[in-house]
């Protein structure tokens, strides 16, 4: 069977793109299914670094072909760029090994327009603090149907009306709204007519090529963006994105029935991290956060805004872990917890006095949790040039053990730095 999925367990930035990257030598095909440029995803190889928003980490691998699915909201600029820009350090991208779906859908400049006026707006006493890509305005539209734009409509000869039409809807939408955004239809149609002209060779039908593909039995890796705590129906609503950002998401945004899915690998770190507004109740909003923050350079990837830091929540990855079907984790950032004299990690949550057994579905029950920590001592020991299970100290095995014991999965996965060789593979990565 030739699916693996690689799911973020956490709030995102849980070092997927690193994973996608080193995974990619066992997979025929490597696919975005959900999400947009609000991703960043970050992959180090020796002294380079590629930050990819839209592109699949598989594109470092030349023979990998890498797919954007019907299920991510497109930028066409920002894809461009990130096309250049590889381009640029010398990686292969062409129509051999990078193709966009016809039927996702693309991010228009009204799109960036509305996430920017309503993210100022604060929902349940909060503002969201997207990453002001227009995504949730964008997958709205698709919702919506009446203003949505497909990325094979922008070849089409209705193109030009079909903005115009648009176009005269959100400039009503915004004068209502606010004053000073003025849309030009004319303008907006050229600009995308020549973005629709570089993408044209990309363009094509991946839900037949991916159904061909497990078909014909190739190897199939689905590269989630941001984590299962963001997904819109199972996550910290309405602090969210707005995909199936868990587990439940690959076969909706990809076109590829849950069937052919065999394996999926939850992503986390060995802390937990949050970027935007929300209920984090593991949060060190104090000098521990800051030294995580510290530590593991907790900036982020597309907006650089500092990342929330606190401890690792186990109550919430063992939810994420069941969600997302996950049957394998990845560990992250091991070498930034071996630097801590003392580690918490949350196995428990109370609200009211009371013992919760389930994960709350209300942001603000999940703002009145009350973590129940277990301490655990620090091991204070380099681990960045450990390259097998046995080169770790003692405290660190303890960790992950527990981790292991709390989530109700086995740890396939052990990070302790960026680059690809910082990583320690618990078993030997087979495809079954
Ligand atoms: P993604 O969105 O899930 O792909 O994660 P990001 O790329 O946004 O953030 C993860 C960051 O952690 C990147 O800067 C990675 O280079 C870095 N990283 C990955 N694994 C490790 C690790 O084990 N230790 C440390 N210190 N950094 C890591
Ligand atoms: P990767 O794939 C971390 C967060 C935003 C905000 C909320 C909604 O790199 O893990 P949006 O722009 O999607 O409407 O913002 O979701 N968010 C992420 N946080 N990593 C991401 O992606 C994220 N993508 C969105 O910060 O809280
Ligand atoms: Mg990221």
């Amino acid at each position: 069977m030739p699916g693996t999925c690689v799911i973020g367990l956490q709030w995102g930035d849980e070092a997927k793109g690193k994973l996608v990257d080193l995974l990619t030598d066992h997979f025929d095909i490597v696919v975005r299914y959900q999400g947009g440029a609000n991703a960043g995803h970050t992959v180090v190889v020796g002294d380079e670094t590629y930050k990819l928003h839209h592109i699949p980490s598989g594109i470092l691998n030349p023979d990998v072909i890498n797919v954007v699915g019907p299920g991510v909201v497109l930028n066409p600029p920002t894809i461009l760029e990130e096309i250049d820009s590889l381009l640029a350090r010398g990686i292969k991208v062409d129509s051999d090994n990078l193709m966009l779906s016809d039927r996702l859908h693309v991010v228009l400049p009204w799109h960036l327009e509305e996430d920017r006026l309503l993210n100022q707006q604060p929902v349940d006493g909060e503002s969201i603090g997207t990453t002001l890509r227009g995504i949730g305005p964008c997958y709205r539209d698709k919702v919506g149907r009446t203003w949505a734009v497909r990325l094979g409509d922008l070849s089409r000869p209705d193109f030009a009306d079909k903005i115009r039409s648009i176009v005269t809807s959100k400039q009503q939408l915004f004068d209502g709204l606010s004053g000073d955004i003025q849309l030009d239809a004319a303008q907006i149609y050229e600009e995308f007519q020549q973005y629709a002209q570089r993408l044209q060779p990309f363009v094509q039908d991946t839900t037949s090529y991916l159904l061909d593909a497990v078909e014909d039995q190739q190897r199939v890796l689905f590269e989630g963006a941001q984590g299962a705590l963001l997904d819109i129906d199972h996550g910290t609503f309405p602090f969210v994105t707005s995909s199936n950002s868990s587990g439940v998401g690959v076969a909706a945004g990809s076109g590829v029935p849950p069937r052919w899915i065999q394996r999926v690998l939850g992503v986390c770190k060995a802390y937990s991290t949050r970027v935007g507004g929300g209920p984090f109740p593991t949060e060190q909003d104090n000098p521990i956060g800051q030294t995580i923050r510290d530590l593991g350079n907790e900036y982020g990837t597309t907006t650089g805004r500092p990342r929330r830091c606190g401890w690792f929540d186990a109550v919430a990855v063992r939810y994420a872990r069941r969600l997302s079907g996950v049957d394998g984790l990845a560990v992250m950032m091991m070498d930034v917890m071996s630097q801590l004299p003392e580690i918490q990690i949350c196995i428990g949550y109370q609200i009211d006095g009371q013992r919760l057994d389930v994960f709350p579905s209300h942001a603000d029950d999940l703002r009145r949790i009350q973590p129940i920590y277990e301490t655990i001592p620090g091991w204070q020991t380099d681990v960045t040039a450990a390259r097998k299970m046995e080169d770790l100290p003692e405290g660190a095995h303890q960790y992950l053990q527990r981790v292991s014991e709390l989530v109700g999965c086995p740890v396939d996965v052990v990070s302790v730095g960026p680059d690809r060789a910082q990583t320690i593979f618990t078993r030997e990565f087979a495809h079954r």
